[in-house]
């Protein structure tokens, strides 16, 4: 296996989306913090010149973090290359070997629409690029079990699993990397971590805007493929997987699959399905589409530790804010000694994941006055408004030293999928609701955690 750390990056779709608004402000930072001197190599169809990459690059940072600072855009301006031509031909990757020059270890990161996978790993094969090489690959991987499947097998035809790095951005997140410090790091949590003090787990995932112009994406997709089965569904295995027995990535990975393995196949019972008003009217969405902007689901974990606990996810478009958020809802005291603590006061743990990063506790105490009566505060944990690390540079430092901490593997791709399989492309007309709300409130009567959902604030 190659331990060296990536000598070049290579961007496939470099012209594209997601270069602009994430990849080249990730690569600005790291430039600024010294930690990417490597050069970079921008690949796509668009007959441009490298100053036309440079402006793009520009463009993308100013859009992101709103000012550049020259000294550091010239050096990263000077680490860029471009190759232009069709992925479908050979003197594309001819091009790129000779960009390449003398390189040994380069990643190749496709930034670019998974239809092009297959055509730009062959290509990379053929021509040799491959070698000694690393791959990185976006999201989304495959959309079912059969296409994930099929989409490793022809990664694996040129490059062997200990050189993919799957990318679910939410693994990169400051707030995730948190959510597991704080449980692997303190032992207060790990005797109430289970069936026996935990009543359920709510994870709500609300956005407060719609498709934003990605109608015809996210068409194909729905929020189940777009959110639930990669980002949302992996806080859940951070949630309940059992502690790594060591420090390599396998050590971490490993106990994130055996918590796959364990969750409950779906059936249509398990989820409500919303559509926002005015979705079909958006550019891109087929007329009737039966797609879904808005979904509930509830998981169950066959373990020791989360028997018949309910995990639910809620994920949306087009409602009342924009926040990730998990509460990690303990059951009640046995007995009232003073005034009745309602179901829903009783403890909690709440992991803010965005826009800020949060970690709190719910606890009750008395409030000030003769009576013995209690009102519910949080201890806060942790509260930065700031976040840290953007998700993308930290994804693409680790990629490069080959550290596969935050990727996804094989086994896991292909095990999320089984477990969604039977509520996806589901064609009956999903419930409507209007935008600005938590979702489709009909339907979703009698549907979530034991003692109801907690809408993040604002
Ligand atoms: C993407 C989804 O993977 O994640 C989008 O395709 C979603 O629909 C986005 O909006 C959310 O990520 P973040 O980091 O912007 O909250």
């Amino acid at each position: 296996m190659n331990q060296e750390r990536s000598d070049t990056l290579v961007l496939f779709g470099a012209t594209g989306d997601l270069a602009h608004k994430k990849i080249f402000p990730a690569l600005y930072t790291m430039v600024a913090k010294g930690t990417l001197t490597e050069p970079v190599i921008g690949v796509a169809f668009d007959a441009w010149d490298v100053k036309q990459l440079q402006a793009r690059a520009r463009d993308g940072i100013v859009m992101a973090i709103g000012k550049v600072d020259e000294k550091i855009f010239a050096k990263l301006a000077s680490l860029l290359r471009y190759v232009s031509g069709d992925y479908r031909s050979a003197a594309t990757f001819e091009k790129l070997k000779t960009a390449l020059g003398t390189a040994q270890h380069p990643l190749h990161y496709l930034a670019v629409p998974p239809t092009m996978f297959e055509t730009v790993i062959q290509g990379l094969g053929q021509s040799s690029a491959a070698q000694g090489a690393r791959l990185m690959v976006e999201k989304p991987f495959g959309h079912d079990l059969q296409s994930a499947r099929w989409l490793n097998r022809v990664l694996h035809l040129v490059f062997e699993e200990q050189s993919i790095f799957r990318i679910d951005h939410y693994l990169g997140k400051e707030a995730i990397q948190n959510l597991l410090y704080f449980r692997f790091a303190n032992s207060f949590l790990e005797p109430i971590w289970n069936r026996n003090f935990v009543e359920s787990v709510q994870i709500t995932m609300a956005e407060d805007f719609g498709v934003e112009g990605r109608g015809r994406f996210y068409d194909e997709v729905g929020c189940i493929r777009d959110v639930i089965e990669n980002h949302l569904l992996n806080i859940l295995l951070l949630l309940a997987m059992e502690p790594p027995v060591g420090r390599s990535a396998d050590d971490l990975i490993d106990e994130k699959v055996q918590v796959l393995r364990a969750i409950r196949t779906l059936t249509k019972d398990d989820v409500v399905r919303g559509q926002f008003k005015g979705y079909l009217r958006e550019p891109g969405v087929a007329p009737n589409s039966p797609v879904e902007t808005f979904a509930a689901v509830r998981f169950f974990v066959d373990t020791w530790r989360w028997q018949d606990v309910p995990f639910f996810i809620r994920a949306g478009k087009s409602m009342p804010v924009h926040a990730t958020e998990v509460i990690v809802r303990l059951k009640r005291p046995p007995l009232n000694v003073f005034d009745p603590i309602k179901p829903d006061d009783a403890n909690y743990v709440r992991f803010r994941i965005d826009p800020q990063v949060a970690i709190s506790i719910g606890a009750q105490r008395k409030a000030a006055g003769d009576d013995m009566i209690g009102e519910q505060v949080e201890l806060t944990a942790l509260d930065d408004s700031k976040g840290d690390m953007p998700p993308y540079e930290r994804l693409i430092g680790d990629a490069m030293n080959g550290n596969g901490q935050l990727f996804t593997r094989q086994d896991a791709s292909e095990l999320a999928w089984r477990i969604v399989g039977p509520v996806l492309g589901d064609t009956t007309p999903p419930h409507l609701y209007e935008p600005g709300t938590w979702g489709p409130a009909d339907a979703m009567t009698g549907f979530g955690p034991p003692n109801g959902w907690i809408n993040p604030a604002k």
